[in-house]
Parts: C-alpha cells; structure tokens; sequence
C-alpha cells in the first residue's frame, strides 16, 4: 500500500520535473468554422507549454488521416504557427493540429483537439435530366427526372411544375435531386423545373434552377371503324369501278399511331400516322361479302382492336316506304307527326324528304329530319299552316346519287290530321257495335242449336255406338265450347244452359 503510494508521488515529481524541460502541452487550433470553397484562410496552431532550445514542428491533417499534410510550421520559442490554406472541398471534416520535437524523438507528440470545418461550395450549372430507358414517357409509366449539377454541395433542391411546388402526394416522392412521380398522366405533362440552392454562412444564398418540359403521352383509344364508297369511272369504258375507304379513328392517343387493317386474320395494309386517324382504300364489288375488316391502332406498348364489320356494300333497293304516327294534344287535336322513311335493303343509304316536291334540309322552321342510317330516317313535324303539302321521301346510295327510290306520296293538312282522330273513333265504334251484333248472333244459334240437340239426344246416344270412340269425343267437345260460349256471352243464356244441364 505504502509502496504503491510511493512510486504514485515520484511518478508525479518525475513528471512535473520533466514537463519544465522535455514535455509536450497539448497544441490548440483555431479558426473559421465554415468557409467558402477557394478561400484563403489561416489556422493557428499555438503550443503553450513546450521544451526549450527544441524546434517544434506543428502540422495541421485531417482526423484519421496523417499521410495527407495540409499546412506545416516550425516554431523555436512558442510563437503561434500560422498556417495559410486554400480550401478545396476535400477540406471539410474534422482538422487536428499535431506538435512534435523536430529532432528530439524522445518527446512524445501531442495533438489539438478537433476542429470541425464546413467547405460551401456555391451551386452551378444545374440541369434536368429526363432518366428513361425509352426516349417516350406513357400514362401510367414512372417519371424520373434528376437535377444534375456541374458543382455545389450541402444542397437543398425544389422542384416546380409549370411554376407552381410539385405537389405532395403518394404519387410524388422527391430526394437527394431525384423526382419519381409515378402512375403518371397527361395531367404530368409540363415544364418541371429543379431549383438547387445552398448557402454560406446564412446570408449567402446560391441558387441555381433549370426546367424541361415533359410530355406524357396518352395510350392509344379502342379505333373505332368506319366505311364509305367511292364510286369512279372510267372514261374511257365508261364503267363504274367502286372502292371502300375504311376509316379508322381513335379518340385518344398521343401520335404516331400505327394503324393495322386487317381481312380477318390477315394484314391488310399498316401506316403509321401522325393524326388519331387514317384512311385504307379496299378494293370492292357491290353486293359481295369480301371478309370482315378490323382496325388496330398502337403507340407506346398498348394494342387496341375495333370491333369487325363485314366488307359488304348492298346498294339501295325497293320498294320504299314512309309511314307516320303522331302525337296528340288537348281537343285531341294532332300536333306532332313523325313520318318514317325505310328502305327494303342497303348499306348506305342517304336520306332525302320532300315536301311539294321541294328538298328539305336538315332542320326548318317547322320539322328536323333524323338519321338513323341505315336503317330509316325520320322527319319530324310540327303541324300547322306551313307544314301542309304533299309529302316523300327518296333514298340513293350515298355514294352514287344517280338512282333515287321514291316513296308514295302522302297528302297532309290540319284538317286531314284532325279528322284522323275522327276515323279512329269510327272505326272502333264500329268495330265494337260489330261485335255485339255477333255476339248476339251466337247467343240465339247457340240456344236454338243447343234445344234441338237435346230432343236429338237419344237418338244421338244410340248412333253413337257405331260410331268410333274419338269421333264421340269430338262431338263432345263440341258440346262443350258451344256451351262456354254461350256461358261467356250473356248471363240468361248461362241460366238457360245451366237450366237445361239440371233437366238432364
Ligand atoms: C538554451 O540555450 C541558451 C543559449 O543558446 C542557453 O543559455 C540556455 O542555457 C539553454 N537552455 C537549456 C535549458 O539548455
Ligand atoms: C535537426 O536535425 C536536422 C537534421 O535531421 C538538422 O539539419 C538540424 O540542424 C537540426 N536542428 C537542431 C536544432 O538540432
Ligand atoms: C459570417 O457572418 C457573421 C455575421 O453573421 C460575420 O460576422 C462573419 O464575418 C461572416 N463570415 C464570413 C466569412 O463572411
Ligand atoms: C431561375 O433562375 C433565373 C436566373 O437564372 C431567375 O431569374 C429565376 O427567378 C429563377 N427561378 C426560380 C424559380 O428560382
Ligand atoms: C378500278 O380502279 C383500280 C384503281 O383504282 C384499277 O386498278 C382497276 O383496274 C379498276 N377496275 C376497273 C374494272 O375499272
Ligand atoms: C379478305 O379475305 C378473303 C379471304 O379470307 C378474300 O376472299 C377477300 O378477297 C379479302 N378481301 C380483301 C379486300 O382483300
Ligand atoms: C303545298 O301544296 C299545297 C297545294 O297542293 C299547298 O296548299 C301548300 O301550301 C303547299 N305547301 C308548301 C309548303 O308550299
Ligand atoms: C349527287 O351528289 C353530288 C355530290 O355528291 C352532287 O353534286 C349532285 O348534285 C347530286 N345529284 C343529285 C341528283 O342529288
């Protein structure tokens, strides 16, 4: 214990007695705490306890790495090393000052508690870059874009769309320069723009912006197909050479479009267009089926199919018909008419109505005419002074307007119209009194019939075992309507009958 105590007291007068004469105080390092990259800055190094009559060199590394020396002084008599350096990004992180006897390798080198230094290095140069495999960016894809720059750290970015902070969403996700905005749709499109910014000292602020403008293309819609004819002829045969134009059209779709028409399964003809539509012209002979035809359209990775119409074009054929009905107001007068304009066959009729002979556009002062190709037409009416005449219709081939089929001709007036509902009433009055008289007409046979075919009954009764059982049955059931007729008819005759079945 004593011992111990002992060599702890001589260790200590050892030391205080050498530290006057060969001992190292611990060196201290002093300077900027952030710094702009480029500067001239000084460091001082200062040793307050030293040996005497020894040169001391002071050296100024980074933390964990002495291979790399970034300032060096050599001090005789304590002065305060001053160390000159120009700041390179690699400067920052933690210096330490190290102290040591030049030529005395006795005593032990000290080193300077750390000083933390901060390099900004303003931003520049910043540019966006799309990042795709491809050079096209479609609905539902992810946008990536990144903000590149040529220099600048401790960087803080912002990215804009068409001005305005890209919103913060579950589709949005924004770091480290990087923007993803995934499930994207043409609503993504715009001018993005990355600003980058860093500041020195919190008075120093370095921005630098940069935009692109992305376009996020649309899928291609499901075309829809369509067909027209178009006649020509030849001048010198003076033939008539017909041809389809099958049109396909989609709605939505960024172009180009690569459209397919195909014959069933077998390519027709492609083209790659730079509208939502194109045309194919097919060669055609009236009245024959010549295969189904079927639009593709494609962009991006999407394929979309029309629906198959068959390539056949009927030409318009007869008769003609036109029929009308119409809509009664209060004092069951007409006020509204529809005629009807059909044609027996034909792909692609064109619709024409005439009143006095005179052609009726789409709409006038008192009617509007309504397509329904092919199937019919129809001209609607307001009925008053204008509207009477004479009215039909005509339909041609909408491609060849040569040969038009008439309709019959319906004269139409006010009066015509109004006594219609007249006609009507007749006509069901009439056919109601009809009835009754028929109905009476059955009752009086039924009943006569209905008495001699009782006071034949025996007799009946005994032929009838002559006679097959099924014709029996026949008879019988002629009975029996005979007598639910007369059942349903009047309510006398029912007690008649029913008086007649008690006698029996
Ligand atoms: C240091 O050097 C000076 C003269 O050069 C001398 O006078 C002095 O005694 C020396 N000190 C020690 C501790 O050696
Ligand atoms: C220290 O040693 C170097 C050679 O290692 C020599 O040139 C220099 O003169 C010496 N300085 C002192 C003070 O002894
Ligand atoms: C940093 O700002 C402080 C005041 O906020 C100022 O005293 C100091 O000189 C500035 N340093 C540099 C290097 O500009
Ligand atoms: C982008 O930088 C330009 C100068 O390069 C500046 O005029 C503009 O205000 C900056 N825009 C934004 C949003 O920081
Ligand atoms: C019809 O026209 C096509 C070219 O448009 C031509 O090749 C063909 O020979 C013509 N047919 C007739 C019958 O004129
Ligand atoms: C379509 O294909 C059928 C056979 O599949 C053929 O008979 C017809 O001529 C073709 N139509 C056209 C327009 O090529
Ligand atoms: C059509 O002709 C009839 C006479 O036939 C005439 O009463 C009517 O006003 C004419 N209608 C029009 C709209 O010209
Ligand atoms: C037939 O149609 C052509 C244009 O499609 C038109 O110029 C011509 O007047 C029409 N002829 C008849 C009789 O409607």
């Amino acid at each position: 214990m004593f011992a111990s105590l002992f060599v702890v007291i001589l260790g200590l007068c050892f030391c205080s007695k050498q530290s006057s004469q060969s001992v190292l105080g611990r060196p201290e390092l002093r300077g900027p705490s952030e710094v702009l990259v480029r500067e001239v800055v000084e460091f001082q190094c200062e040793l307050k306890i030293y040996p005497e009559n020894e040169t001391i060199l002071l050296q100024l590394f980074k933390e964990g790495n002495r291979d790399k020396l970034l300032g060096e002084y050599s001090s005789l008599n304590g002065e305060v090393a001053i160390m000159p350096v120009v700041i390179k990004p690699f400067h920052e992180g933690n210096l330490e000052c190290v102290a040591k006897a030049q030529n005395n390798s006795k005593i032990e080198p000290t080193v300077s508690y750390t000083h933390y230094l901060k390099v900004v290095e303003p931003v520049k140069g910043a540019e966006v870059v799309f990042q795709s495999d491809s050079v096209d960016l479609f609905e539902g894809q992810t946008l990536e874009l990144h903000c590149q720059l040529t220099a600048g750290n401790h960087v803080s970015y912002k990215w804009l769309l068409n001005g305005q902070l890209v919103p913060q969403s579950p589709r949005h996700y924004a770091a480290n320069g990087n923007l993803f905005v995934y499930s994207t749709t043409s609503q993504d499109s715009g001018s993005y723009m990355c600003v980058a910014t860093n500041h020195f000292n919190k008075t120093n602020i370095f921005t630098s912006n940069s935009s692109d403008v992305i376009t996020v293309k649309d899928l291609v819609s499901i075309p829809n197909i369509s067909l027209t004819v178009i006649k020509v002829t030849s001048p010198l045969t003076d033939s008539d050479n017909y041809s389809a134009e099958v049109t396909c059209q989609s709605s939505k779709g960024t172009p180009p479009i690569i459209f397919s028409l195909y014959n069933g399964t077998e390519l027709f003809a492609n083209v790659r267009a730079e509208e939502r539509t194109t045309t194919f012209k097919v060669p055609l002979v009236l009245g024959q089926h010549l295969g189904w035809l079927q639009c593709q359209a494609e962009n991006g990775d999407r394929i979309e199919f029309s629906q198959r119409i068959p390539l056949e074009v009927v030409p318009v054929g007869g008769p003609v018909m036109m029929h009308y009905d119409y809509d009664i107001g209060e004092n069951y007068a007409v006020i509204g008419l529809r005629f009807y304009c059909e044609a027996a066959k034909g792909s692609l009729p064109r619709y024409q109505w005439f009143l006095n002979k005179t052609l009726l556009h789409d709409r006038g002062s008192f009617y509007y005419v309504v397509n329904k190709p092919p199937e019919q037409s129809i001209l609607l009416l307001s009925v008053g002074r204008s509207s009477a005449g004479t009215y039909h219709c005509e339909v041609s081939d909408s491609f060849d307007n040569i040969t038009a089929i008439t309709s019959n001709r319906l004269y139409l007036d006010k009066e015509v119209l109004n006594r219609l509902p007249n006609l009507v009433v007749a006509v069901v009055f009439g056919c109601f009194t009809f009835l009754v008289v028929l109905v009476s007409i059955c009752c009086c046979v039924g009943a006569i019939f209905r008495r001699r075919q009782y006071g034949e009954k025996s007799m009946l009764s005994l032929e009838m075992k002559g006679i097959s059982a099924y014709k029996g049955e026949l008879d019988l059931s002629e009975y029996n309507e005979d007598a639910e007729i007369v059942n349903m008819a009047r309510g006398d005759a029912f007690d008649q009958a029913s008086q007649v079945s008690s006698d029996e």
